[in-house]
């Protein structure tokens, strides 16, 4: 069994091949962190292995114990007030006021597979032998509160997932004011912050933070949703980790909401890292005989380098967190009309733009915003029945026609919104999120709807299941392009205002699930104004999701490379679009654009009877090329070669579970004249083949890895005179880019 319990003092060791993960009862009852990392042999006691010492002017919990402070002793969830004054796990305001708790090991259960967490997303086994789980029940015997925790293991993947219950068997309500759902006491604090940061269009950009030294290190939300801004996902790394070695930890939370993540350096150089529910405007009521359970974090560990890393938490999120019918397939080729025709458009224009894709080899054709009520920019948000001035034939119509064509037919929705201009909020302006006679303050023009209240949830869910009932829908892109602001319900009491954002993404959540239900093969992808709420909760529902608004291909280089560290390529929706680009006014190659796209589930954004020709047939054979490797593009081991934000030539590549495909993209995002040799180390290849590229050269995988590909890039731009290339140039110019398609037939070279 790989968790192991020690009955002197009471230690567990959890473990697979790759990790060890080691917690103890400490003297005051509570548990503590011993040991996270690599695997390490099992032993009877820990116990040398916790930090005791007598400390001038700290506070000691436990009579005549002058060594034992919950100041430096590192714990698995600690609280503030009882000797340990740096960042709590969790907060309980008791009637009398007090906010101070003594929770105490009670009991503790190890089961066979990992128990499901009801109305949150979460990581689940298929299969019982592949994880175990072991629940630490603590009690606070005064308030009668009880805090489960859960610690599940797999047994191939290099990953803990952790999270709270708090249970009250007591007879007084008590205010959970935080509730975080892990934290880690990590012994030593030389560590760097690696965070995904930005804004709308230029979403999850890496940005490495020194730790504060002595001090709190944080990112946060309060947007109400997950945001562009700071992504639910960061890394702890060493200064000296690479992409090809060193230590790291990789921390994901399965939550679409207010999050809150820091990092807590003391003075004793330890480290603590939790995350969780933001905690700013949350106070949960936990009246007797009801529970909480916080999100959950996938906490995923390496000692080779964040590529090994981001492969881990890839096969995690993709075959652990997504779900459902797509999970495995790969993804349909998909033509989507927003930026060619916005919201203007009618039957006809919608079907020759279709009719255009199914020639040139469109699977799935979207039609986004703008389809339903008396949609315009300002209105008809939240009316879910198609407009008939617009489709005359209602979805039914238009569906039959593009399945006639040979494709499959998607929708666009953005169900927790409504225009203030909309019959839904004229009928029932009781079903947004408001403060009582304070401004409202609007975004796109656009109130959030107050899916705290089942009853919306409801009414949504019946509108939505009414207008594609027996329509033939194959895919949803779920949008939400609003933040929550003057967060308030009308349907909860006054002392239950502090739940109404989390009980908002309990409501989406349950929206998304009797979706999902109602409709078990339509392919899901999530959207929030493009990246916005990009998330490994919003996987659990949605496998795939809008990387962003911003379909430059240059900048969609660097927003998929920074989303690669924490999300599975399969997760990233990515399109070609007409340049030049709606967002940047850049022109960049139809070649430049399906190189990037490709790594991504793939499609167009664009009018293609507005191509050219030439265009078109470059279209056509972009299609074909991500009809025969999507299977590795999509599902492939990813690895990043070189950086857009650090190197004038960004490359990444998938490489085929057996290693006899790969495809690399080289990208250049920057050039100079006369540019120096490059060459480009490929990764995950088997040494001992021998791979064909882009069917001619032959080269040895230990080459292409040690050595490395050397494309010929134009440091010789060919107007530049006076230069006859000795090789061919294989790249040229700013933007330009190239893939290369290596192909092995799997036998082994003597060395
Ligand atoms: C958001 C999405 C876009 C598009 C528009 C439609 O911005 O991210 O892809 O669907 O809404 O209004």
């Amino acid at each position: 069994m790989p968790i192991i319990h020690n009955k002197e003092g009471n230690e567990f060791h959890l473990y697979n091949n790759k990790i060890s993960y080691i917690i103890r009862e400490l003297p005051n009852r509570q548990m503590g962190q011993v040991y996270f990392g690599k695997r390490v042999r099992h032993r009877e006691s820990y116990a040398d292995m916790i930090n005791n010492s007598c400390r001038p002017i700290s506070s000691n919990p436990v009579a005549k114990d002058p060594n034992f402070s919950l100041e430096f002793a590192r714990q698995e969830y600690p609280a503030f007030g009882t000797s340990d004054f740096r960042e709590p796990a969790y907060e309980i305001i008791q009637r009398n006021g007090s906010h101070i708790m003594e929770f105490v090991f009670d009991s503790f259960r190890i089961i066979q597979g990992k128990p499901e967490t009801e109305g949150l997303p979460h990581s689940y086994v298929e299969n019982k032998n592949e994880a175990w789980t072991l629940e630490i029940c603590m009690t606070d015997h005064l308030t009668g509160v009880k805090l489960v925790m859960f610690y599940s293991i797999y047994e191939n993947a290099a990953v803990i997932v952790r999270s709270v219950r708090f249970i009250n068997t007591g007879s007084e309500t008590v205010c959970l004011k935080r509730a975080m759902s892990m934290s880690l006491d990590i012994s030593d604090s030389d560590y760097e912050w690696l965070q995904f940061s930005g804004a709308w269009g230029r979403e999850r950009t890496p940005f490495i933070r020194d730790l504060e030294k002595s001090g709190v290190t944080m990112i946060e939300s309060m947007r109400g949703h997950s945001s562009s801004q700071h992504n639910p996902f960061v890394i702890l790394k060493r200064k000296n980790t690479t992409e090809d070695e060193g230590e790291a930890f990789g921390f994901n939370l399965v939550y679409s909401g207010n999050f809150m993540t820091l990092a807590d350096s003391d003075t004793f150089d330890h480290l603590r890292l939790m995350m969780g529910i933001n905690p700013r405007n949350f106070c949960w009521n936990l009246e007797p005989d009801t529970e909480f359970q916080t999100p959950e974090v996938i906490i995923t560990y390496t000692r080779n380098g964040l590529n090994e890393l981001s492969g881990s938490i890839h096969d995690f999120l993709r075959s652990r967190v997504a779900r459902g019918y797509w999970r495995d397939r790969t993804r349909p080729v998909v033509l989507n009309n927003w930026e060619a025709t916005g919201m203007d458009f009618t039957e006809e224009s919608i079907l020759q733009i279709a009719k255009k894709g199914a020639e040139a080899g469109i699977e799935l054709f979207v039609l986004d915003d703008g389809w339903f009520g008396s949609r315009k920019e300002e209105s008809g948000l939240g009316d879910w029945f198609p407009d008939r001035s617009k489709l005359p034939g209602g979805l039914k119509g238009l569906s039959e026609k593009i399945h006639a064509m040979g494709m499959k037919f998607g929708i666009w929705i953005e169900p927790e919104m409504g225009n203030p201009d909309s019959e839904l909020y004229r009928q029932h302006p009781e079903y947004v999120l408001r403060t009582p006679s304070r401004n409202k303050s609007l975004g796109r023009n656009q109130l959030v709807l107050d899916f705290s209240d089942p009853e919306v949830v409801e009414h949504i869910f019946n509108s939505l299941s009414t207008a594609f009932d027996g329509v033939g829908i194959d895919y949803i892109k779920w949008d939400m392009n609003a933040s929550v602001t003057e967060c308030y319900s009308a349907h909860w009491p006054a002392e239950k205002q502090g739940e109404v954002y989390h009980r908002y993404m309990l409501g989406v959540y349950s929206l998304y699930e009797k979706m999902t239900a109602a409709y078990p093969q339509v392919l899901f992808e999530s959207c929030a104004s493009g990246g916005c709420r990009f998330d490994a909760g919003m996987l659990y529902y949605a496998p795939q999701a809008w990387c962003s608004d911003d379909t430059d291909a240059i900048e969609r280089i660097k927003i998929q490379y920074g989303s690669s560290y924490g999300y599975p390529v399969s997760s990233f929706g990515a399109h070609v679009s007409a340049v030049p680009n709606q967002q940047t006014g850049r022109s960049v190659s139809l070649k430049t654009r399906g190189n990037t796209a490709f790594f991504g589930a793939f499609g167009y954004e664009m009018d293609l009877t507005k191509l050219s020709d030439e265009e078109f047939r470059q279209v056509r054979e972009q299609i074909r090329f991500v009809k025969e490797y999507r299977e590795v593009l999509q599902k492939g081991r990813f690895y990043r070669l070189g950086s857009p934000f650090e190197k004038d030539i960004a490359a990444w590549m998938s490489v085929s579970d057996d290693q006899k495909l790969a495809i690399v993209g080289v990208y250049i995002i920057k050039t100079n004249v006369n540019m120096g040799f490059r060459q480009i180390k490929l990764k995950g290849l088997n040494p001992s083949f021998d791979y064909e590229i882009n069917g001619k050269e032959i080269q040895g995988g230990d080459i292409l890895m040690e050595y490395g590909l050397t494309p010929q890039i134009a440091a010789e731009y060919p107007k530049v005179p006076y230069v006859s290339p000795a090789r061919t140039i294989e790249i040229s110019g700013e933007y330009d880019s190239k893939i290369y398609v290596l192909n092995s037939d799997g036998d082994s070279r003597p060395q």
